[in-house]
């Protein structure tokens, strides 16, 4: 039996990368792309020792790989400091004035800090760690809001050798509680609060009440951005501006092991406790370095945003890490994209003149249901590199970004990749891919992919596997902490020495990857097992809808019926006609196999905080009528209910 995924969505746009862009691009044809590929798979440790040494390094390495499945080590026995890299390295050149960080504040404020300005304030606070006693291993904690204090803290960590672990302004008192029991930390470093579309959120309460579950914290520091009222632990707590008091303004970056940790983030997963995934110093620079340069075609002209939060891993590798060692301008903006409106991404860009702007699927969606007033009223001119990342882009939603903001002369690289890759894994080369819509193109240098079947034989073109990637790279990450046995079992148990990612995907005719959703989402409907992303864009892909997540629901026959839930854009409303042209849009796009059994057209999906729709609670209340699992990653819990009575009420009726 053939228990592949099947694909029934094709895709015939190609959008060629304009000259303009071409001609300046780092890699401005697929000859010189497939060139380098083919170099970085067939000697990498000449392709990637090229790469490192564009970065300062206070020893060299012996070896630049080292594999024994499925453990990694890159630049074996250099050493190196990352925060070296991201600041004191532009000192000595013309970056030494030049803007880091521009600052957007949800109020409107800004600040903008130069890289010698960015350099002092790192010193001065990796001074001030120090003297509190945090030393190379230790772990620090940060909860924190988006303002350059976080950078600076991240900066200050890596200085000194301290590994962070960075936990999302938006997860609660027992999130933290849990990171810091699982990592042992020693230090918090938080603010007061943060602001949230014009109000408080405490972050300080927040931490208080994970201490009350975890004690074993010596230090917690308190940076003021709200200056609402909280309360101050002697002995245990004290503001940032006196852990800074005093402290010199120079500081001689720690040389560290290339393998020493970096970081730890925890990433949920689908099920069971939060896995703590570790990166190390020396590879995770090399690649986060690199693909900016390529991927983002970063220059020293580019004022480049992206609208990540530093609590994921885009904020790691793509805003404070990346970023900082190509040595560009950046913005970095506070608050929400709907405050005071759904304008607001549109009205940073104008200020600010940004040229790259990277952002998430689930952002454009929303944008494009606030409508093209918005972005129509603001100067976009300045841009020239689109991106995103996070989930599959429907290839209308692709179109909407490509011509309402990108102005039909920007390419868009859409980068696939994870927690636990670092850096990206797939994305076009923006000055030489031809782009199709919805496809995240081609592996990045140094990157095998392929995509196989479930005894391990490759794919045929267009059929759906498992996307795995057979050789290392230097940003991968160095295991779970803590927890060496599950780091095999999740990654390397499918095929012995391949990194499985959990994605289904399938390969087009010219070599394209097209993510079809995660594996644990496929759907089984009469033996034909179909990924979500292609059903969800051929509804996103009709008039009436804005965002949709299908998911599969046992049935008696077909062993899965295909159950979607859909957002209608704002002028149009839900009803039974609707409900069946939608259905009938979806036969005639894709195929009568995947036609929905139902349709439920509500306000809200269930989405993680980084924007993720959960299709795990979908089906589990297609299934039982309620949700049991863990809902604490939800961005709003009052949807699930929602959701749960809007099934009932189907239920019902019928
Ligand atoms: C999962 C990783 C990587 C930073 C943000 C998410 C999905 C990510 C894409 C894309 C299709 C994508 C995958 C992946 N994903 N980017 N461009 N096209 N799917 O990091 O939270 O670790 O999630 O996000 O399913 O496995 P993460």
């Amino acid at each position: 039996m053939n228990n592949n995924i099947e694909s029934h969505l094709s895709e015939d746009r190609y959008f060629s990368p304009p000259a303009a862009f071409s001609q300046h691009a780092r890699i401005s044809s697929m000859e010189q792309y497939r060139e380098l590929h083919a170099e970085s798979i067939n000697s990498p440790e000449t392709f990637w020792a090229r790469e490192a040494e564009e970065l300062s390094w206070m020893e060299p390495w012996d070896k630049v790989l080292e594999w024994n499945a499925p453990d990694a080590q890159w630049f074996v026995n250099a050493k190196t400091n990352m925060s070296y890299n991201c600041l004191d390295r532009h000192l000595t050149s013309h970056r030494r004035n030049k803007a880091a960080l521009i600052w957007e504040a949800e109020s409107g404020e800004t600040e903008t800090i130069t890289y010698a300005q960015l350099h002092a304030k790192v010193c001065q606070f990796a001074n001030g760690l120090t003297d509190l006693g945090v030393q190379k291993g230790d772990r620090v904690l940060l909860y924190m809001p988006m303002i350059p204090k976080a950078i600076i803290a991240m900066l200050a960590c890596t200085r000194i050798g301290a590994v962070h672990s960075i936990v999302f302004g938006g997860f609660s008192a027992e999130a933290i509680a849990d990171r810091l029991e699982d990592s042992q930390a020693k230090v918090i470093i938080t603010a007061d609060g943060s602001w949230r579309r014009g109000k408080m959120i405490s972050l300080k309460e927040n931490v208080d009440a994970a201490l009350e579950i975890y004690q074993n914290i010596e230090k917690v520091i308190v940076c003021r951005r709200t200056f609402q009222p909280i309360e101050m632990q002697a002995g245990r707590d004290m503001y940032w501006a006196d852990a800074n008091a005093g402290q010199s303004t120079k500081h001689d970056a720690l040389p560290l092991d290339a393998e020493d940790p970096m970081f730890i983030l925890y990433t949920s997963g689908s099920t069971g406790k939060p896995k703590g995934i570790l990166h190390t110093t020396g590879g995770y620079m090399v690649g986060t370095y690199s693909t900016c340069k390529y991927i983002f075609d970063m220059n020293d002209q580019d004022v480049y945003w992206c609208t990540a939060d530093i609590g994921w891993i885009t904020g790691h590798s793509y805003i404070t890490y990346g970023p900082l060692l190509n040595g560009v301008t950046q913005v970095i903006y506070e608050g929400a994209p709907n405050f005071p409106d759904f304008g607001r991404f549109w009205n940073i860009i104008e200020k600010h003149r940004v040229s790259i702007f990277y952002t998430a699927p689930t952002a454009i969606r929303a944008f494009i249901k606030a409508g093209d007033h918005l972005p129509n009223a603001h100067d976009l001119s300045s841009l020239r590199l689109l991106g995103t990342v996070g989930e599959p882009i429907n290839p209308e939603a692709w179109m909407w970004y490509h011509q309402v903001i990108g102005g039909g002369r920007c390419p868009i690289v859409d980068t696939w990749w994870q927690t636990e890759t670092g850096a990206v894994m797939l994305a076009p080369m923006p000055g030489a891919t031809d782009i199709k819509p919805g496809t995240a193109t081609m592996p990045f240098f140094g990157i095998d992919a392929a995509i196989l079947d479930e005894d391990g034989k490759e794919c045929a073109p267009n059929e759906g596997g498992r996307l795995v990637i057979r050789k290392p790279w230097p940003s991968m990450l160095r295991g779970i902490y803590g927890d060496p046995q599950r780091y095999r079992d999740t990654y390397w148990s499918d095929y012995d020495s391949y990194y499985t990612a959990g994605d289904g995907a399938r390969r087009d005719e010219d070599g394209n990857f097209w993510i079809v959703g995660r594996l644990d989402d496929v759907l089984n409907v009469s033996g034909h097992r179909l990924g979500t992303a292609e059903i969800e864009s051929s509804l996103v892909a009709h008039d009436a809808v804005a965002e949709a997540a299908v998911v599969g629901k046992p049935h008696d026959i077909k062993g899965q019926a295909v159950v979607a839930f859909a957002i209608l854009k704002s002028d149009y409303t839900a009803n039974e006609e609707l409900e069946q042209a939608l259905k009938k849009h979806v036969a005639s796009t894709i195929g009568a196999l995947a036609r929905p059994d139902d349709i439920y057209l509500v306000p809200a999906l269930p989405k993680t905080r980084s924007g993720k729709i959960m299709r795990r609670l979908l089906k589990e209340i297609l299934a039982t009528g309620s949700v049991s699992g863990n809902t604490t990653t939800l961005e709003d819990e009052s949807t699930v209910q929602h959701l749960i009575d809007t099934v009932q009420h189907k239920t019902n009726a019928a």
